[in-house]
């Protein structure tokens, strides 16, 4: 780190002092491959001076070896071996960057490999003050620079630099340049930043990446360093409320009780009043303890401890506001969702959504539209894609404490998991609280569930048939209801065929399609249950998770999943409705078994192989697991 290593020598404790009082400023860089990202990072690590001497000495050597530019130094290669190294360890997606001028530090969070995928951006893209959005002058803005702007905008960056890169190739032209700047600044003249720098530059040759170039002579403006080096960015504002996420509550012995997290937002004293949310309950701050000590007064950005003067309940996932300020809580929300997977996104589906200190189940009710991030049109569809960026309504299974992301990002962000494989499959951000979830309570009615079962003198639970088209589910379903109907019960059947001829008659039999209707069913089942029913729904049900999200509606020991086990051949030899041939012949598209998947339960509680029994046997076999286990004895 040659250019420091003088002023260390010199002064230590000067040049420390110097370092830690200089602002930081964060920034991304976004772009496709070759649009010069890792030569530009390289070139200000290199202009910078912040390389290793041993790293310059393999660079310039791998240069003449391997790199593109003869005899010069690839400061490509700099960025790219160093996320070559990064990618043999753990997978990290996003490297945070750091180097210093004499001005100013930065960190730089740079996304390099899986070009494909917005997660790294947005990953990086959710603490950055900065965007610079590259662009190869010879192609001009496209969708991807469209889309990393508008993530960017959605992401709350205020400040946009345009590096239109690779001026050299086209002699610094200005016209190609002045078109291009028209063009992203029409894109993003209704994305709210703050200001958009243009820049033309050569990222290679270092033209207004570090110094000005004398070759863009027509050109007034900063250059990239200059511009990030004099940026005034007030990232904390601390006249926003007071938020304490509480990551966990620190409860060493029994004399000391206090709740830690990082305060996302504003300040704090000792002797505030503070509430907590959702519970409501107040109390005043007692001390604010840091790992260097008590403190009188603690801000944005800092790990802290409170203790408070009252013994209340708060657990991890609550926040922790002062009573003039409090966050909103919810379980209904509009939100921003940005989808970052290949498995699309299926509304009503269960995933888990985290945001700043809780995960709660939750689904994405509805989607509003998609937004095209090409022309910011909007498009209604059914599904969300990989990359794709759509307006959602949102369902939590609890109440989550939050503010609208446009207020705090660190409290109105959420990411989004996949419950069955805990990737990370998208990021939200959230609008506002749903209106209808504040004044749509639930009613409490005087007939209770208990009080229309025990009228009826039974348990109700539902029986769930799962299995391929033509295993025999409705058949046996049938042949069981009749037999618990001889025996006094009071039951109704939900069946596949009949349901989608009235409740379901708007769906098909894609992915999509099929969580819908098992879904609805799953609702309409709980409501016979309410009923005090015994219910008997009789589904294809193909994915596990929404069986399993069927069997978390209900109450406890309220679930039956009953496999009925016929092998695709067999179901198929039968072909009872002549589906099969149908599909076969290309007639039926999504035909389960034949092109749409059905997943085989592994937790069902009875499984029926229709091979070796007869459908009266397997009734029989269901109504004795009932009897065995009490579902049929009375209520009183
Ligand atoms: S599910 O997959 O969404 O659970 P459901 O049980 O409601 O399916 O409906 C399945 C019934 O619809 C089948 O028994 C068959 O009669 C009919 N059907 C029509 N098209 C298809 C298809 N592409 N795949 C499966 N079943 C189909």
């Amino acid at each position: 780190m040659a250019h420091h290593d003088d002023l260390i020598a010199e002064d230590i404790i000067a040049y420390l002092d110097a370092q830690e009082n200089k602002s930081f400023l964060r920034f991304i860089t976004c772009g496709s491959v070759d649009d010069g990202k890792s030569t530009l990072i390289g070139r200000l690590l290199y202009d910078s001076k912040l390389i290793y001497e041993d790293q310059l000495a393999s660079i310039e050597k791998d240069s003449k070896k391997s790199g593109t530019q003869g005899d010069e130094i690839d400061l490509a290669l700099l960025v790219d071996g160093l996320a070559a190294e990064r990618e043999q360890g753990i997978t990290i997606d996003v490297a945070y960057r750091f180097f210093s001028t004499d001005k100013r530090k930065f960190i730089v969070a740079d996304t390099p490999g899986h070009e494909q995928y917005t997660r790294n951006m947005a990953t990086g893209a959710s603490t950055a003050d900065v965007a610079i959005l590259l662009i190869d002058c010879r192609y001009g803005v496209q969708v991807q620079t469209r889309r990393h702007a508008y993530i960017a905008s959605l992401l709350g960056i205020k400040h946009v630099v345009c590096a239109i890169n690779k001026m050299d190739i086209v002699d610094f032209d200005q016209k190609i340049y002045n078109d291009i700047e028209y063009d992203f600044r029409e894109f993003s003249k209704d994305l709210g930043f703050a200001d958009i720098t243009c820049i033309p530059m050569s990222a290679l040759n270092g033209d207004n990446v570090t110094r000005a170039s004398e070759n863009a002579d027509w050109y007034r403006g900063p250059h990239l360093l200059e511009f990030l080096e004099d940026l005034d960015v007030d990232s904390a504002d601390l006249d926003r409320p007071f938020r304490l996420p509480v990551q966990w509550v620190n409860r060493p012995n029994l004399d000391f009780r206090g709740f830690s997290g990082t305060v996302a937002s504003g300040v704090i004293n000792v002797g505030d009043e503070i509430m907590v949310v959702p519970s409501g309950k107040r109390s005043k701050v007692k001390s604010i303890v840091t790992y260097d000590g008590e403190l009188e007064k603690a801000r944005e950005d800092m790990a802290i401890t409170l203790t408070l003067t009252d013994e209340i309940d708060i657990s991890r996932g609550d926040m922790i506001c002062k009573t003039d300020s409090p966050c909103e809580q919810a379980d209904q929300f509009q939100a921003h969702v940005l989808w970052m997977t290949e498995k699309e996104l299926f509304p009503g589906r269960q995933y888990i959504i985290k945001t700043a200190n809780k995960s709660v189940p939750a689904s994405i009710t509805n989607i509003k539209h998609r937004v095209d991030v090409n022309d910011l049109s909007e498009t209604a569809v059914k599904t969300l894609g990989l990359n794709e960026i759509g307006v959602c309504t949102i369902q939590t299974g609890a109440p989550v404490a939050f503010d609208a992301y446009q207020d705090n990002r660190n409290t109105g962000n959420f990411i989004i998991i996949d419950r069955a494989t805990n990737e990370t499959v998208g990021v939200g951000m959230l609008d506002y609280a749903l209106r209808r979830a504040k004044n749509v309570h639930w009613q409490d009615l005087d007939v209770s569930k208990t009080v229309r079962a025990a009228q009826k003198n039974q348990k109700p639970v539902m029986l769930w048939f799962t299995g391929l088209s033509g295993s025999g589910k409705s058949t046996i379903a049938n042949l069981v209801e009749k037999r618990l109907l001889d025996l006094g019960r009071h039951t109704y059947t939900l069946d596949g065929d009949n349901v989608r001829h009235g409740l379901n008659n708007d769906l098909g039999f894609t992915k999509a399609d099929r969580i819908e209707n098992i879904r609805r069913i799953a609702e309409t089942g709980k409501l016979m249950l309410d009923a005090g029913l015994i219910t008997l729904t009789s589904f294809i049900s193909p994915y596990a998770q929404e069986r399993r999200m069927a069997r978390e509606l209900q109450g406890e020991g309220e679930f039956i999943e009953i496999f009925v086990d016929t092998p695709l051949e067999v179901a198929e030899a039968r072909d009872v409705k002549g589906l099969y041939a149908k599909a076969r012949a290309g007639k039926i598209k999504n035909f389960t078994g034949i092109d749409s998947e059905y997943q085989e339960p592994e937790t069902a509680e009875i499984q029926i192989n229709t091979v070796d029994m007869t459908a009266d046997e397997a009734a029989e076999q269901i109504v004795a697991y009932l009897s065995e286990r009490g579902y049929l004895e009375s209520e009183d």
